[in-house]
């Protein structure tokens, strides 16, 4: 199915008021272009679209390359092209990559690379209810004045009817494509040029996190948005082994392995939930299993390791942190762990409450995992405060 929709992002501008040495979509917000962080709001809403990423002719190949990371195996949903001197005539290029499939197309600046994936869905919704141009807009919340040329303040403006506007700005595709064909001033957005051309534009209702990158200033505020969203993330790490036991049931990632040797070591031996634990603990900065319960504890001597999960969780639950997930690599030649991947991943996602994936590995003949004397189990996990 070819896509109805097109998401033409214009990138192709200079930056002259930022300043920076490369132009604007290609300057580093923590460490990724913004238009990279623009493209992933692009790719995380609903509906799958055709977008035309629109570059300066000397990032043609950087903006390719970012289009590619981000969308993946999707790749061939994006296009690339040169813009041009003016904004306008970038959206003009834009307009004439898209697909004949495309009924409708969103306008939407890389400087705004926060935008929130709802708002592209928000906009392309009322443009399908009215037939119309569609543009996000928020309440003017300062008061306006008029100045005039020596400074002194003319009056004030009622503001009651006045917004401020971003983008995506969304159309009819046929309609624009006419417009745009039509146009011949230079106007401020598309929605202007649209509404020259005779046709209605209605708005609905923008989002703070929607504001455009243009100073440096707009540059750090984007930043902190970003620190202040991953400032409650924490990370942890774990990890545990323990060596083959013959005469001992294999209990591994709290599922029973039947004809597997067994594993030695405290309670049942299972390496997996123990290094789950740790990595949560760690996380959330309340030290480790040994130190949480320790084997001189004759509540935990036989214990299923299920028990110590169950005590970490609350821990760290106590602690003020929800898990977000947590990811494990298991070392060893036996047991094999691809039959039983998705019911060891189902389990444990089921005991944690949160997303567990599982990766294994052997070390190539080398070392005690390699000599099949035992495993390791390494696991990192992620909490979030809760609020
Ligand atoms: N844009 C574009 N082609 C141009 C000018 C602007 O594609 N010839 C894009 C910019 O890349 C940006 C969006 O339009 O994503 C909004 O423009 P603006 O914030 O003004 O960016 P710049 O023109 O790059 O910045 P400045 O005006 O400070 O030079
Ligand atoms: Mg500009």
């Amino acid at each position: 199915m070819t896509p109805v929709l097109g998401i033409i992002v214009v990138a192709a501008g200079s930056g002259s008021r930022l300043g920076a040495p490369e132009p604007k979509a290609f300057a580093s917000l923590r460490g990724v272009p913004i238009l990279e962080r623009a493209l992933h709001g692009v790719f995380e809403s609903v509906e799958p679209a055709q977008i035309v990423v629109v570059a300066p002719a000397s990032h043609l190949a950087a903006a390719r390359s970012i289009a590619d990371r981000v969308a993946g195996a999707a790749s061939a949903s994006v296009s690339v092209v040169v813009g041009g001197e003016t904004r306008q005539s970038s959206v003009a290029a834009g307009l004439a990559a898209l697909s004949p499939d495309v009924s409708t197309v969103l306008v939407h600046d890389a400087a705004r690379a926060l935008t929130p994936p709802l708002l592209f869905d928000r906009v392309v919704r009322a443009v399908r209810e009215t037939g119309g141009g569609i543009i996000p807009a928020l309440p003017v919340t300062d008061t306006i004045k008029r100045v005039g040329p020596d400074a002194e303040v003319l009056g004030t403006v009622d503001r009651s009817d006045l917004v401020h506007v971003q983008t995506p700005q969304g159309f009819p595709r046929a309609e624009l494509a006419v417009a745009y064909a039509a146009a011949q001033d230079d106007h401020t957005d598309d929605a202007a040029l649209f509404a020259a051309a005779g046709h209605r534009v209605s708005t609905v209702e923008g989002e703070a996190r929607a504001f455009k990158i243009t100073t440096p200033w707009d540059l750090r505020r984007a930043e902190n948005v970003l620190g202040a969203q991953t400032a409650g993330l924490r990370v942890g790490t774990g990890v545990d082994v323990h060596a083959y036991d013959e005469s001992a049931p294999l209990w591994l990632g709290g599922l029973y392995w039947g004809g597997e040797p067994g594993l030695a070591g405290h309670s049942d031996g299972d390496a997996v939930l123990h290094a789950i634990c740790d990595a949560l603990l760690s996380a959330a900065g309340l030290g480790d299993l040994g130190s949480r319960f320790g084997t001189a504890d004759p509540r935990f001597a036989d214990a299923a390791s299920e028990v110590f999960v169950r005590e970490t969780l609350a821990l760290v639950r106590g602690a003020g942190f929800e898990v977000v997930n947590v990811a494990v690599q298991i070392v060893g030649v036996r047991p094999k762990i691809a039959p039983r991947r998705s019911e060891l991943e189902a389990r444990l996602s089921g005991l944690l409450g949160a997303p567990v994936t599982i990766g294994a590995t052997t070390t190539d003949g080398l070392g005690f995992t390699g000599r099949g004397e035992g495993v390791a189990a390494l696991a990192t996990a992620l909490l979030t405060a809760s609020v």
